[in-house]
């Protein structure tokens, strides 16, 4: 979703911007634009469409100031607009700002800042930002003149007390006009904010989203991302929740805000692993693609060194073996693919360890008063580690004195941040849209997960969790078998293309597995697709059914492969066109289902983690084929960063 870049230093600030933007890209967005400090006037370039349009358009300007504001915007509050897009000027276009998340009481604010003479040029919520604290600074403006007035008159005015030379550590008029707009808002916010008079200054504020800042020799960045700052920082200060950060050409401080006092602070900071986060395509048509591709990686690399000395640990957990084992109930709290994860730990938990697994969507549990207490093991997934429900679960789950466990792909995240243990899924940094290497970090994730809770409970023993161990690894191998050959694939895909809707099923793991699929079918095809367990199909999506309908069925072999035969040989009849992802050897199904499409033999509990690889495939195929954009599907977000 939307996306903040800010710099302040020795250099041209737009073209750091536009490539901080890039690199914002693949959060998903609709307009962008940049505001650069001119002399004594800030000038601002908004467009709808692509960053590169953008950034056609800027010769015009002939751009050369060195502090700037940029921003990406995926649109809530009213379409995407020039007029809508970021930064957002005060009246008198001297202050600019650019803002992530929602301010809730925008309209309140906007009616009472009309009535004091604003005019607004926007529908969005964020342009109450800017009239706030045009007002503030003008108020602060005017004391500090007073003030000075004053002191001239007695003779006394010293250096620090003008209004341009602040004492070093000490909030300038902006990060003051800042702190006291933030007081009037309800919602959740990040926002940069310039303004003409202080040149080469850029504040800071935060709640709940994200901001990280870092310095460079050449200047210092902010970002909503660390993705997103530049190459020649290699650590960053993570903002928290209610403080306010001043930067400079040189350097910046950061403030913790009690009512009106401001008091300067150490943050937060976090090394970055560049390495992690490369963005690079390379030898493939798309990133979905070669993520895809990346999978026994992931997989491997998740494993590594979770199973010494014929025990299983994950230390990160933060966790006692007392403490594991007072557990009486697991909660997972995720949205999307996240939550088709967290549909098969449920499984595993409950068959593993018996420990009762509950599973639910993030933006469900939040409003929802869950029973959750202190012997509740709340797991939070998410790749971004940002999502805004998963993080409004988290907290809640906290505050009823449950540990909350993040299992996230994104080192220093929220999600990370604000557990009480985290477990990085290692799927390195994730461009597509559509989640797919993070999916597989997550299933070997939960799956560690669930083995160390049975493990803790006695129900697994070391000879049993041994064996498991192995052939999770294994899967790695297997993963890339499948995708040695997708011929299978790209048939069904040919089958499957003009459909107008198509149907996964499956049971057990196959049911999460068929969820899954649906999904990605749905997010980068555009084609409209559902899931159903198996045994749901007489009960009202059977109806469907018509000659040539795509029913994709996840068939591999597990204690209910005859169930599952049997609701494709029903489906078959009433013309179903069947595809149907099998193990290795299965050669009876072939009477039933149009296009089957094998994979090597695996444990059922394993078996999400391969048999998604081929649905992963399937969509991108089916996308491929009716030339969607496979990266960035329309009107979707990477980071769902508001609810
Ligand atoms: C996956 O393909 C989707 N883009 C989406 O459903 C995603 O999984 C969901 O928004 C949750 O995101 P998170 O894992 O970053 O919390």
């Amino acid at each position: 979703m939307c996306g903040i870049i800010g710099y302040t230093g020795n250099r041209p600030a737009a073209p750091i911007l536009i490539e901080g933007l890039k690199r914002l890209e693949y959060r998903g967005y609709d307009s962008a634009g940049i505001a650069v400090e001119e002399g004594d006037r800030i000038q601002s370039v908004c467009r709808t469409g692509k960053i590169a349009e953008l950034e056609r358009s800027l010769p015009q300007f002939h751009l050369t100031g060195s502090c700037g504001i940029g921003h990406t915007r995926w649109a809530t509050h009213g379409v995407p607009s020039e007029a809508n897009a970021h930064p957002h000027l005060s009246c008198d276009g001297s202050i600019a700002i650019v803002h992530n998340g929602i301010i809730e009481n925008h309209a309140e604010l906007r009616r009472i800042l009309e009535e004091r003479g604003h005019t607004f040029l926007s529908q969005t919520d964020s342009e109450v930002i800017v009239h706030l604290i045009e007002d503030a600074y003008s108020m602060l403006a005017f004391e500090a003149s007073e003030d000075d007035d004053l002191a001239d008159a007695e003779g006394k005015r010293t250096p620090h007390t003008s209004t341009s030379e602040m004492l070093a550590g000490e909030p300038s008029l902006l990060a003051q006009a800042v702190s006291m707009a933030c007081g009037f808002l309800i919602g959740s916010w990040a926002i940069c904010a310039m303004v003409a008079s202080e040149p080469g200054k850029i504040v800071c504020a935060r709640k709940e989203s994200p901001l990280v800042i870092g310095r460079a020799a050449t200047g210092v960045h902010v970002a909503s991302d660390v993705s997103a700052i530049s190459d020649a920082v290699s650590e960053v200060a993570v903002l928290a929740d209610g403080q306010i950060a001043e930067l400079d050409a040189r350097m910046f401080n950061v403030f913790s805000v009690a009512g009106d006092v401001m008091t300067r602070v150490n943050p937060e900071t976090m090394k970055l692993d560049r390495r992690a986060d490369v963005a690079d395509r390379g030898q493939y048509a798309d990133f979905m693609i070669k993520e895809i591709h990346e999978q026994p990686r992931v997989i491997r690399d998740t494993l590594e060194g979770r199973f010494d000395g014929g025990e299983l640990t994950i230390s990160e957990l933060a966790l006692t073996h007392e403490e594991l084992n007072l557990i009486d109930r697991v909660c997972i709290i995720a949205c999307g693919t996240s939550y088709h994860a967290a549909l098969v730990a449920k499984n595993l938990i409950e068959g593993w360890a018996r420990i009762p697994c509950e599973v639910e969507v993030a933006s469900e549990f939040r409003y929802r008063d869950p029973i959750v207490t202190p012997s509740t093991l709340v797991v939070a997934v998410s790749q971004s580690g940002e999502t805004a429900d998963t993080l409004a679960a988290i907290r809640d789950a906290r505050i009823k004195g449950a540990k909350v466990f993040g299992i996230t792909n994104v080192l220093g995240s929220p999600v990370a941040r604000e557990s009480d243990g985290v477990i990085y899924t290692k799927a390195n940094k994730e461009v597509a849209v559509a989640s797919t290497k993070s999916f597989t970090g997550q299933l070997v994730s939960l799956t560690l997960l669930a083995m160390l809770l049975a493990q803790s409970k006695g129900r697994l023993k070391q000879a049993q969790m041994r064996m498991l161990f192995s052939e999770l690894s294994n899967t790695a191998a297997q993963a890339e078998e499948i995708l040695k050959d997708a011929d299978d694939v790209h048939r069904a895909a040919l089958a499957c293309k003009d459909a107008r809707s198509a149907m996964f099923i499956g049971r057990g793991m196959g049911a999460a597995v068929a969820e899954e699929g649906a999904l990605k079918l749905k997010e980068v095809s555009y084609l409209h697709a559902e899931a159903y367990p198996a045994g749901e199909m007489k009960h009202g999506p059977i109806a469907l059914i018509e000659p040539g309908f795509p029913l994709i069925a996840v068939a591999t072999e597990s204690p209910t492969y005859e169930k599952v035969l049997s609701n494709i040989q029903e489906a078959k009849t009433r013309g179903a066109m069947v595809v149907a992802i099998a193990t290795e050897g299965d050669e009876r199904i072939r009477e039933h289902a149009d296009h089957v499409i094998h994979i090597p033999k695996v444990r059922d509990a394993f078996s999400p983690i391969t048999a998604i690889i081929p649905l992963q495939l399937l969509a991108r195929d089916i996308a491929l084929l009716r030339g969607c954009n496979i990266d960035q599907p329309r009107n979707l977000a990477k980071s769902v960063t508001v609810e």
